[in-house]
């Protein structure tokens, strides 16, 4: 058995590679696809093999999946790059992933998503079976591009494709729960953001990867509890602006998501069920 992940050299792929790697059992194997070799290093000192190659390079992509029975793709652009970017490897490199898998035989694809991908609020929890609806103030290329890549790879006949959407992904030293602050400053006081710990987003995505018989299934993942522009913060130690209290929230049911299915299907249970416990556990 050998999996391969791209995406591992950031926020998420570096951290849910470790414990990929740990919970392999005798004969299985774990490669990584990186674009810099030297940043290849580190999973090759953990075990990993290492393909060096971007994404959008076809060629790259059947030597990264030659050989493999499992795909999960962390690997996305999205962090203050170009719309076409964003297109080109959210979208179109991702099913063009999906298509060399399909191609070499790949058992199980595991498609890394976004909770932006619902677009507007329904003034309930979100499930998996609600339809995109373009809209509201987190819409753009990314999460259109996320959407439509989950589309087009669910649709690829013969390949066993999972999804799971994660939440606003935070813990284990990364800056993303300071990085909220930009957002958050131009929040109403009650508006709420979705997280989820790294340690429960690698959960999430294994126990995807792991189950037998779920082919085509969307899950959500995240935490038990979103947290409010005022906790963030809280939370970040920094003064909470005065204009947040004369704002309203325009939709306060956006990208807030349901964890039932998940649950109930792969016993999935967040280790943090809100960011506090995290920050108790010293885990932020
Ligand atoms: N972090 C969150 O809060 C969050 C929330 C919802 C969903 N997600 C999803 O989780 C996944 C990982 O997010 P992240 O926060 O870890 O993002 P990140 O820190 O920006 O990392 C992105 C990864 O994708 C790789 N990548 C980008 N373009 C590539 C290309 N053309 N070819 C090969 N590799 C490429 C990057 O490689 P380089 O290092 O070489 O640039 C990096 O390893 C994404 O699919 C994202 O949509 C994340």
């Amino acid at each position: 058995m050998l999996t391969l992940v791209t995406g591992t050299t950031g926020q998420v792929g570096r951290r849910f590679v470790p414990r990929l790697l740990a919970q392999r059992r005798p004969g299985e194997e774990v490669r990584v696809l990186v674009r810099d070799a030297s940043r290849g290093e580190p999973f090759a000192e953990l075990g990993a093999q290492v393909v060096v190659g971007d994404l959008r390079d076809t060629e790259a992509l059947g030597k990264a999946v030659a050989g493999a029975d499992a795909v999960v793709n962390v690997a996305a652009s999205f962090r203050g790059v170009p719309d076409e970017e964003a297109w080109a490897v959210n979208r179109d490199a991702a099913v063009e992933l999906g298509r060399a898998a399909q191609a070499a035989g790949v058992q199980r694809f595991v498609q890394v998503s976004t909770g932006l991908v619902y677009g507007v609020g329904r003034g309930r929890p979100l499930t998996e079976d609600d339809e995109s609806r373009p809209g509201g103030a987190m819409w753009g290329a990314y999460p259109e591009s996320k959407a439509e890549a989950e589309r087009e790879l669910l649709a690829l006949d013969g390949l066993d494709v999972r999804v799971g959407r994660l939440p606003f992904v935070y813990g284990e030293g990364d800056p993303h729960l300071a990085q909220s602050l930009m957002w958050a400053g131009n929040w109403a006081a009650t508006q709420r953001l979705h997280m989820g710990h790294h340690v429960d987003v690698a959960q999430g995505l294994l126990r995807i990867l792991n189950a037998p018989g779920v082919a085509g299934r969307v899950y959500n993942i995240a935490d038990d509890a979103p947290v409010t522009a005022v906790e963030l913060h809280q939370l970040n130690g920094v003064e909470i602006p005065e204009e947040l209290y004369s704002r309203t929230d325009p939709d306060p049911w956006v990208a807030i998501t349901s964890t039932e299915r998940i649950r109930r299907d792969l016993g999935y249970r967040p280790v943090y069920p809100s960011v506090y416990a995290a920050r108790d556990a010293g885990a932020l």
